[in-house]
Protein backbone atom coordinates (compact mmCIF):
# COMPACT_ATOMS: atom_id res chain seq x y z
CA UNK A 1 0.00 0.00 0.00
CA UNK A 2 1.56 3.23 -0.95
CA UNK A 3 1.14 6.41 0.87
CA UNK A 4 0.90 10.08 -0.09
CA UNK A 5 3.26 12.43 1.24
CA UNK A 6 2.62 16.03 1.44
CA UNK A 7 6.20 18.08 0.80
CA UNK A 8 5.43 21.52 2.17
CA UNK A 9 8.10 24.02 0.99
CA UNK A 10 8.99 27.24 2.87
CA UNK A 11 7.88 29.35 0.21
CA UNK A 12 4.55 27.63 1.00
CA UNK A 13 4.31 25.85 -2.25
CA UNK A 14 3.53 22.29 -1.71
CA UNK A 15 3.75 18.87 -4.04
CA UNK A 16 2.85 15.30 -3.24
CA UNK A 17 4.67 12.38 -3.46
CA UNK A 18 3.58 8.64 -3.54
CA UNK A 19 5.77 6.35 -1.53
CA UNK A 20 5.95 2.58 -2.18
CA UNK A 21 6.03 -0.08 1.31
CA UNK A 22 9.86 0.63 2.40
CA UNK A 23 10.41 3.34 0.06
CA UNK A 24 12.20 6.76 1.92
CA UNK A 25 10.95 9.72 1.43
CA UNK A 26 13.84 10.49 -0.31
CA UNK A 27 13.69 8.06 -2.79
CA UNK A 28 10.11 9.08 -3.34
CA UNK A 29 10.94 12.70 -3.97
CA UNK A 30 13.93 11.78 -6.12
CA UNK A 31 11.39 9.73 -8.62
CA UNK A 32 9.18 13.10 -8.90
CA UNK A 33 11.69 14.85 -9.43
CA UNK A 34 11.42 17.28 -6.71
CA UNK A 35 15.31 17.92 -5.24
CA UNK A 36 14.65 17.96 -1.25
CA UNK A 37 17.93 18.80 0.45
CA UNK A 38 20.22 15.91 0.65
CA UNK A 39 23.80 15.03 1.18
CA UNK A 40 25.31 12.18 2.89
CA UNK A 41 21.50 9.89 1.93
CA UNK A 42 23.02 7.72 4.74
CA UNK A 43 21.20 9.27 8.25
CA UNK A 44 24.79 11.05 9.54
CA UNK A 45 24.71 14.68 8.17
CA UNK A 46 21.62 16.19 8.98
CA UNK A 47 21.31 17.86 5.69
CA UNK A 48 17.56 16.62 4.86
CA UNK A 49 16.36 16.69 8.73
CA UNK A 50 12.59 18.14 8.20
CA UNK A 51 9.77 19.15 10.34
CA UNK A 52 6.94 16.30 10.60
CA UNK A 53 3.38 17.85 11.04
CA UNK A 54 1.47 14.72 10.70
CA UNK A 55 1.25 10.87 9.96
CA UNK A 56 3.00 8.08 11.66
CA UNK A 57 6.58 6.79 10.60
CA UNK A 58 9.58 4.63 10.85
CA UNK A 59 12.51 6.98 11.04
CA UNK A 60 15.20 4.05 9.61
CA UNK A 61 18.33 4.05 11.14
CA UNK A 62 20.89 7.93 12.03
CA UNK A 63 23.18 8.67 14.53
CA UNK A 64 22.74 11.03 17.17
CA UNK A 65 25.00 13.87 14.88
CA UNK A 66 22.04 13.91 12.34
CA UNK A 67 19.03 13.82 14.71
CA UNK A 68 18.97 13.78 18.38
CA UNK A 69 16.60 12.26 20.46
CA UNK A 70 14.94 15.67 21.42
CA UNK A 71 14.40 16.56 18.18
CA UNK A 72 12.93 12.88 16.93
CA UNK A 73 10.77 13.56 20.52
CA UNK A 74 9.69 17.13 18.88
CA UNK A 75 8.37 15.62 15.40
CA UNK A 76 11.97 16.26 13.25
CA UNK A 77 12.77 13.16 10.94
CA UNK A 78 15.54 12.79 8.39
CA UNK A 79 13.88 12.03 4.53
CA UNK A 80 16.63 10.03 4.00
CA UNK A 81 16.05 7.14 6.12
CA UNK A 82 12.44 7.36 6.99
CA UNK A 83 9.96 5.22 5.49
CA UNK A 84 5.79 6.36 6.09
CA UNK A 85 3.42 4.11 7.98
CA UNK A 86 0.58 6.51 6.87
CA UNK A 87 0.48 9.54 4.40
CA UNK A 88 2.45 12.36 6.11
CA UNK A 89 2.74 15.90 5.89
CA UNK A 90 6.40 17.36 6.14
CA UNK A 91 8.09 20.94 6.12
CA UNK A 92 10.92 20.94 3.98
CA UNK A 93 13.71 23.45 4.75
CA UNK A 94 14.37 24.98 1.27
CA UNK A 95 12.34 27.23 -1.09
CA UNK A 96 10.25 24.99 -3.74
CA UNK A 97 12.93 26.71 -6.56
CA UNK A 98 15.90 24.95 -4.65
CA UNK A 99 14.09 21.91 -5.06
CA UNK A 100 13.65 22.40 -8.75
CA UNK A 101 9.68 22.17 -8.42
CA UNK A 102 7.15 25.13 -8.26
CA UNK A 103 3.40 24.67 -7.70
CA UNK A 104 1.36 23.37 -10.53
CA UNK A 105 -1.35 25.36 -13.06
CA UNK A 106 -4.85 23.48 -13.13
CA UNK A 107 -7.25 24.49 -15.62
CA UNK A 108 -11.29 24.36 -14.06
CA UNK A 109 -15.03 25.28 -15.30
CA UNK A 110 -17.23 27.52 -13.45
CA UNK A 111 -19.81 24.84 -12.05
CA UNK A 112 -21.76 26.95 -10.23
CA UNK A 113 -21.55 30.57 -8.31
CA UNK A 114 -23.72 31.51 -5.65
CA UNK A 115 -24.16 34.77 -3.71
CA UNK A 116 -24.83 34.24 -0.05
CA UNK A 117 -24.71 37.71 0.89
CA UNK A 118 -24.62 41.21 -0.96
CA UNK A 119 -20.81 41.27 -0.08
CA UNK A 120 -19.81 36.99 -0.52
CA UNK A 121 -20.02 34.92 -3.29
CA UNK A 122 -18.90 31.42 -3.29
CA UNK A 123 -17.70 29.92 -6.52
CA UNK A 124 -17.34 26.17 -7.79
CA UNK A 125 -14.95 24.41 -10.00
CA UNK A 126 -14.71 20.91 -11.85
CA UNK A 127 -10.94 20.65 -12.50
CA UNK A 128 -10.22 18.85 -15.64
CA UNK A 129 -7.77 16.40 -13.99
CA UNK A 130 -8.90 16.55 -10.32
CA UNK A 131 -6.89 13.17 -9.64
CA UNK A 132 -3.37 15.91 -10.35
CA UNK A 133 -4.86 18.09 -7.66
CA UNK A 134 -3.81 17.80 -3.56
CA UNK A 135 -4.28 20.22 -1.50
CA UNK A 136 -4.10 20.13 2.57
CA UNK A 137 -7.44 21.64 3.89
CA UNK A 138 -6.58 25.19 4.73
CA UNK A 139 -4.17 25.92 1.85
CA UNK A 140 -4.75 28.43 -1.22
CA UNK A 141 -4.17 28.82 -4.48
CA UNK A 142 -3.99 32.08 -7.15
CA UNK A 143 -6.34 32.04 -9.80
CA UNK A 144 -5.95 34.14 -12.50
CA UNK A 145 -8.80 36.39 -13.03
CA UNK A 146 -10.50 36.09 -16.47
CA UNK A 147 -9.76 39.14 -18.63
CA UNK A 148 -7.88 41.30 -15.90
CA UNK A 149 -4.52 39.64 -16.26
CA UNK A 150 -4.05 39.57 -12.59
CA UNK A 151 -4.04 36.76 -10.04
CA UNK A 152 -5.63 36.68 -6.50
CA UNK A 153 -5.65 34.19 -3.53
CA UNK A 154 -8.40 31.85 -2.44
CA UNK A 155 -8.34 29.23 0.24
CA UNK A 156 -10.60 26.28 -0.50
CA UNK A 157 -14.07 26.63 1.06
CA UNK A 158 -14.25 22.59 0.27
CA UNK A 159 -12.43 19.66 1.87
CA UNK A 160 -10.03 17.76 -0.01
CA UNK A 161 -11.66 14.97 -0.45
CA UNK A 162 -14.81 16.39 -2.69
CA UNK A 163 -14.40 15.98 -6.66
CA UNK A 164 -15.36 19.89 -6.54
CA UNK A 165 -13.71 22.83 -5.49
CA UNK A 166 -15.03 25.64 -4.13
CA UNK A 167 -13.72 29.33 -2.93
CA UNK A 168 -15.54 31.94 -1.09
CA UNK A 169 -14.85 35.90 -2.17
CA UNK A 170 -15.85 38.78 -0.48
CA UNK A 171 -16.48 41.29 -3.75
CA UNK A 172 -15.13 44.33 -2.62
CA UNK A 173 -15.87 47.77 -5.16
CA UNK A 174 -13.56 47.66 -8.29
CA UNK A 175 -12.04 44.43 -7.48
CA UNK A 176 -10.74 42.71 -10.39
CA UNK A 177 -12.29 39.08 -8.98
CA UNK A 178 -15.53 41.05 -7.49
CA UNK A 179 -16.21 42.65 -11.05
CA UNK A 180 -15.72 39.51 -12.91
CA UNK A 181 -17.77 37.75 -10.55
CA UNK A 182 -20.78 40.14 -10.11
CA UNK A 183 -20.95 41.13 -13.92
CA UNK A 184 -19.29 38.70 -15.94
CA UNK A 185 -19.08 34.81 -14.03
CA UNK A 186 -21.15 32.26 -15.80
CA UNK A 187 -21.21 28.57 -15.16
CA UNK A 188 -19.12 27.28 -18.28
CA UNK A 189 -16.92 30.11 -18.06
CA UNK A 190 -12.66 28.39 -18.07
CA UNK A 191 -10.62 29.51 -15.11
CA UNK A 192 -6.86 28.09 -14.30
CA UNK A 193 -4.86 28.42 -11.18
CA UNK A 194 -1.97 27.66 -9.58
CA UNK A 195 -1.31 26.13 -6.05
CA UNK A 196 -2.21 24.75 -3.56
CA UNK A 197 -0.20 26.98 -1.58
CA UNK A 198 0.15 27.95 2.25
CA UNK A 199 1.45 26.74 5.61
CA UNK A 200 -2.02 27.19 6.81
CA UNK A 201 -3.29 23.57 7.25
CA UNK A 202 -4.44 21.25 9.66
CA UNK A 203 -2.17 19.68 11.59
CA UNK A 204 -3.03 16.32 13.25
CA UNK A 205 -5.98 16.68 16.23
CA UNK A 206 -3.83 15.81 18.97
CA UNK A 207 -5.00 18.64 21.44
CA UNK A 208 -8.42 20.99 21.70
CA UNK A 209 -8.55 23.41 18.81
CA UNK A 210 -9.69 26.81 18.47
CA UNK A 211 -10.75 28.22 15.03
CA UNK A 212 -10.86 31.65 14.74
CA UNK A 213 -12.98 33.00 11.47
CA UNK A 214 -12.65 36.97 10.36
CA UNK A 215 -15.21 37.68 7.46
CA UNK A 216 -14.50 35.14 4.15
CA UNK A 217 -11.74 34.52 6.76
CA UNK A 218 -14.49 31.33 7.09
CA UNK A 219 -13.37 29.56 3.98
CA UNK A 220 -10.45 27.50 5.08
CA UNK A 221 -11.55 26.83 8.58
CA UNK A 222 -15.01 24.83 6.04
CA UNK A 223 -12.03 22.97 4.35
CA UNK A 224 -10.80 21.97 8.14
CA UNK A 225 -14.31 20.80 9.88
CA UNK A 226 -14.95 18.94 6.24
CA UNK A 227 -11.86 16.65 6.99
CA UNK A 228 -12.77 16.42 10.09
CA UNK A 229 -15.99 14.84 9.36
CA UNK A 230 -15.61 11.27 9.23
CA UNK A 231 -12.51 11.03 10.55
CA UNK A 232 -12.29 9.40 14.19
CA UNK A 233 -13.61 11.07 17.19
CA UNK A 234 -11.41 14.03 17.92
CA UNK A 235 -10.43 16.33 21.00
CA UNK A 236 -13.01 19.62 21.42
CA UNK A 237 -12.77 22.09 18.32
CA UNK A 238 -14.38 25.47 19.15
CA UNK A 239 -15.14 27.78 16.03
CA UNK A 240 -15.64 31.46 17.06
CA UNK A 241 -16.89 33.00 13.83
CA UNK A 242 -16.74 37.33 13.80
CA UNK A 243 -18.23 39.64 11.05
CA UNK A 244 -18.86 43.56 10.22
CA UNK A 245 -22.69 43.32 10.14
CA UNK A 246 -25.29 41.05 9.76
CA UNK A 247 -25.17 41.11 5.98
CA UNK A 248 -21.87 39.38 6.22
CA UNK A 249 -22.75 36.42 7.61
CA UNK A 250 -22.86 33.47 5.97
CA UNK A 251 -23.13 29.48 6.01
CA UNK A 252 -24.16 29.19 9.64
CA UNK A 253 -26.10 26.56 8.30
CA UNK A 254 -23.35 24.74 6.88
CA UNK A 255 -21.50 25.40 10.93
CA UNK A 256 -24.94 23.99 12.09
CA UNK A 257 -24.21 20.87 10.09
CA UNK A 258 -20.92 20.24 11.64
CA UNK A 259 -22.22 20.57 14.84
CA UNK A 260 -24.68 17.84 14.45
CA UNK A 261 -21.94 15.60 12.44
CA UNK A 262 -19.08 16.13 14.13
CA UNK A 263 -19.72 15.74 18.19
CA UNK A 264 -16.75 17.31 19.53
CA UNK A 265 -17.48 20.48 17.48
CA UNK A 266 -19.23 23.61 18.77
CA UNK A 267 -19.37 27.08 17.38
CA UNK A 268 -20.44 31.00 18.25
CA UNK A 269 -20.55 33.97 16.42
CA UNK A 270 -20.32 37.50 16.91
CA UNK A 271 -20.77 40.44 14.54
CA UNK A 272 -19.24 43.75 15.09
CA UNK A 273 -22.45 46.42 13.95
CA UNK A 274 -23.71 47.20 17.22
CA UNK A 275 -27.13 47.79 15.61
CA UNK A 276 -26.90 43.57 15.14
CA UNK A 277 -29.71 41.30 16.46
CA UNK A 278 -26.84 38.79 17.21
CA UNK A 279 -26.89 37.54 20.22
CA UNK A 280 -22.95 38.53 20.81
CA UNK A 281 -22.18 42.17 19.35
CA UNK A 282 -18.76 42.62 19.11
CA UNK A 283 -15.22 40.79 17.92
CA UNK A 284 -14.26 37.13 18.42
CA UNK A 285 -11.70 38.08 20.89
CA UNK A 286 -15.05 38.95 23.24
CA UNK A 287 -15.80 35.05 23.28
CA UNK A 288 -12.09 34.20 24.05
CA UNK A 289 -11.01 33.44 27.52
CA UNK A 290 -8.22 31.36 29.37
CA UNK A 291 -10.82 28.32 29.96
CA UNK A 292 -11.42 28.83 25.35
CA UNK A 293 -7.74 28.36 25.32
CA UNK A 294 -7.63 25.06 27.66
CA UNK A 295 -5.01 27.05 29.91
CA UNK A 296 -2.75 26.80 26.81
CA UNK A 297 -3.39 22.97 25.39
CA UNK A 298 -4.82 23.96 22.29
CA UNK A 299 -3.79 24.91 18.97
CA UNK A 300 -5.26 28.40 17.62
CA UNK A 301 -6.38 28.48 13.59
CA UNK A 302 -6.57 31.82 12.78
CA UNK A 303 -7.60 33.17 9.47
CA UNK A 304 -8.61 36.92 9.05
CA UNK A 305 -7.64 40.45 7.49
CA UNK A 306 -4.46 41.38 9.69
CA UNK A 307 -6.31 44.05 12.35
CA UNK A 308 -8.05 41.25 13.26
CA UNK A 309 -4.71 38.73 13.33
CA UNK A 310 -2.96 41.66 15.46
CA UNK A 311 -5.87 41.97 17.97
CA UNK A 312 -6.21 38.10 18.55
CA UNK A 313 -2.62 37.87 19.31
CA UNK A 314 -2.78 40.60 21.95
CA UNK A 315 -5.69 39.65 23.47
CA UNK A 316 -4.20 36.08 24.04
CA UNK A 317 -0.92 37.96 25.64
CA UNK A 318 -3.13 39.78 27.72
CA UNK A 319 -4.41 36.17 29.08
CA UNK A 320 -1.17 35.61 29.83
CA UNK A 321 -1.43 31.93 28.09
CA UNK A 322 0.81 30.57 25.28
CA UNK A 323 -1.40 28.25 22.72
CA UNK A 324 1.01 24.92 21.99
CA UNK A 325 0.61 26.19 18.24
CA UNK A 326 -0.64 29.30 16.79
CA UNK A 327 -1.59 29.13 13.07
CA UNK A 328 -2.76 31.96 11.09
CA UNK A 329 -3.60 33.55 7.75
CA UNK A 330 -3.62 37.21 7.20
CA UNK A 331 -5.60 38.40 4.14
CA UNK A 332 -7.29 41.67 2.76
CA UNK A 333 -9.70 41.27 0.53
CA UNK A 334 -8.32 42.33 -3.18
CA UNK A 335 -4.61 40.20 -1.63
CA UNK A 336 -2.81 39.33 -4.32
CA UNK A 337 -0.91 37.46 -1.83
CA UNK A 338 -1.77 35.93 1.08
CA UNK A 339 0.24 35.70 4.52
CA UNK A 340 0.47 32.16 5.78
CA UNK A 341 2.37 30.86 9.15
CA UNK A 342 2.31 27.94 10.73
CA UNK A 343 4.39 27.83 14.12
CA UNK A 344 4.59 24.45 16.00
FE1 LIG B 1 22.35 13.22 5.46
FE2 LIG B 1 19.69 12.72 5.37
S1 LIG B 1 20.99 13.45 3.79
S2 LIG B 1 21.04 12.64 7.09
Amino acid sequence: MSFQVALNFEDGVTRFVECRPGETVAEASYKARINIPLDCRDGACGTCKSRCDAGRYDGGDYIDEALTDDEAADGYCLPCQMTPLSDLVLRIPSSSAAAKTAAVTHHATVAEIVRHSPGTIEFTLDVDDRDALDFLPGQYVNVDVPGAGVTRSYSFSSGPARRQVSFLVRTVPGGAMSGYLTEHARAGDRLTFTGPLGSFYLRELTRPALLLAGGTGLAPLLAMLDTMTGAPPAPPVRLIYGVTTDRDLVHLDTLEHYAQALPSFTFDHCVADAASTARNKGYVTGLMDAGTLHGGDTDVYLCGPPPMVEAVRTHIAALGVTPAGFHYEKFTPAAAVRETVGAA
